[in-house]
C-alpha cells in the first residue's frame, strides 16, 4: 500500500491536495461546469435539484462528512450552502466491494476500477482546485473511517449504499462520529406512488440485485426501500425522520430517487 497521498503529520488522516490541471488525467461521475474548464460530462447531471437530492437540509455553520463525494459536485454544493466538509472517498489503494460471481476474474475488474478511481480522484481535485474549495479529503474505506476525522454534524450517504456489500457496517462507521443528522439517498426503481403501496403491502424490504445466471451487475448489490433505511437510520438513534422523492438526470433520462434526512432526537 502506497501513502504517498497522505499528509506527513502522522496522525492527520487529510489527503494531500493532489495538483492535476490536464482533463485527459481525469474522469467525472458528476456533469459540471468548472470554472477556467467548462462543462464536463458525468454520468449524473444532479445541477437542476442538488437541494432536493440532499433532502432540503441547511448546511450554513455544518461540519459535514460526505461518503463517496467522486467528483465532488455536492461537496463543493454543500461548501457553497456553507458547510465545511469532509470529502470521503476510495482512492486507488482499496478495493471496491465487487461481488464475487464464479468464474468471473475479480482480480482484473479490481484493477480496471482502481485505475477509474485514480482518473476520479483526479477530477475532483482538478474542480476543487478550480472552485476554490476549502473541502478536506480522507482516502480510505468506509469500514474503517478514521476517528481522528473527529464529530461532524452532518454525514451523508448519497447512491452509496447500494454499492456496498455491508451497508450496516458502513452506517455504524460513520455515524459514531455524527452529532446531528444523516442523509440517505437512493434509487427508486418505480414510480415514487407504487413504491407508497408496496411499503403498504410488505413493509421494509430490500431487493438482491447481483444474479448469477447474468453475472451482472458486478458493482451494485441492493435496492433499498425506504422503509427498511428507516430502520437501518432508527436503529443507529436517527429517529426523527423525513423521507421525500425527486427525480435527477442519469444519461439524459429522468431517475427516480428518495431522500430520508433522519436525526437525532433533540433533548429538550
Ligand atoms: C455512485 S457514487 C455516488 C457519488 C455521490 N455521492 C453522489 O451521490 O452523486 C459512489 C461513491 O461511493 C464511493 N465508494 C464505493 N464503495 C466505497 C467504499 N467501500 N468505501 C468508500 N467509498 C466507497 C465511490 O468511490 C463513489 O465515490
Amino acid at each position: 500500500m502506497t501513502v504517498h497521498l497522505y499528509s506527513s503529520a502522522s496522525l492527520s488522516p487529510y489527503a494531500t491536495p493532489r495538483v492535476v490541471t490536464d482533463l485527459a488525467d481525469c474522469d467525472f461521475y458528476h456533469t459540471m461546469d468548472i470554472p477556467g474548464y467548462g462543462h464536463v460530462e458525468g454520468a449524473w447531471d444532479l445541477r437542476d435539484d442538488p437541494a432536493a437530492y440532499l433532502g432540503h437540509v441547511d448546511f450554513r455553520g455544518k461540519r459535514v462528512l460526505e461518503i463517496g463525494t467522486a467528483s465532488g459536485f455536492l461537496c463543493f454544493y454543500m461548501e457553497r450552502q456553507g458547510a465545511e466538509v469532509v470529502a470521503y472517498d476510495l482512492c486507488e489503494d482499496y478495493d471496491w466491494d465487487i461481488v464475487p460471481f464464479a468464474g468471473q476474474d475479480a482480480a482484473a475488474l479490481q484493477r480496471e476500477r482502481k485505475a477509474h478511481i485514480r482518473r476520479l480522484n483526479n477530477g475532483f481535485w482538478l474542480a476543487h482546485r478550480a472552485f476554490g474549495s476549502q473541502a478536506k479529503v480522507v482516502y480510505g474505506t468506509v469500514y474503517a473511517i478514521p476517528e481522528s476525522i473527529g464529530p461532524v454534524d452532518i454525514t451523508t450517504f448519497c447512491s452509496v449504499l447500494l454499492h456496498l456489500r455491508d451497508p450496516i457496517l458502513a452506517l455504524q462507521n460513520a455515524l459514531r462520529l455524527t452529532r446531528e443528522t444523516v442523509i440517505v439517498t437512493e434509487l427508486l426503481w418505480r414510480h415514487p406512488l407504487l413504491i407508497r403501496l408496496l411499503a403498504r403491502l410488505r413493509g421494509p424490504y430490500m431487493a438482491f440485485l447481483p444474479d448469477y445466471r447474468l453475472g451482472e451487475p458486478r458493482e451494485t448489490w441492493w435496492l433499498f426501500s425506504p422503509a427498511i433505511m428507516q430502520q437501518f437510520l432508527g436503529l443507529f438513534g436517527f429517529t426523527e425522520m423525513s423521507l421525500t422523492y425527486h427525480h435527477q438526470r442519469y444519461r439524459g433520462r429522468r431517475q427516480a430517487l428518495y431522500t430520508l434526512v433522519a436525526r437525532r432526537p433533540t433533548t429538550a
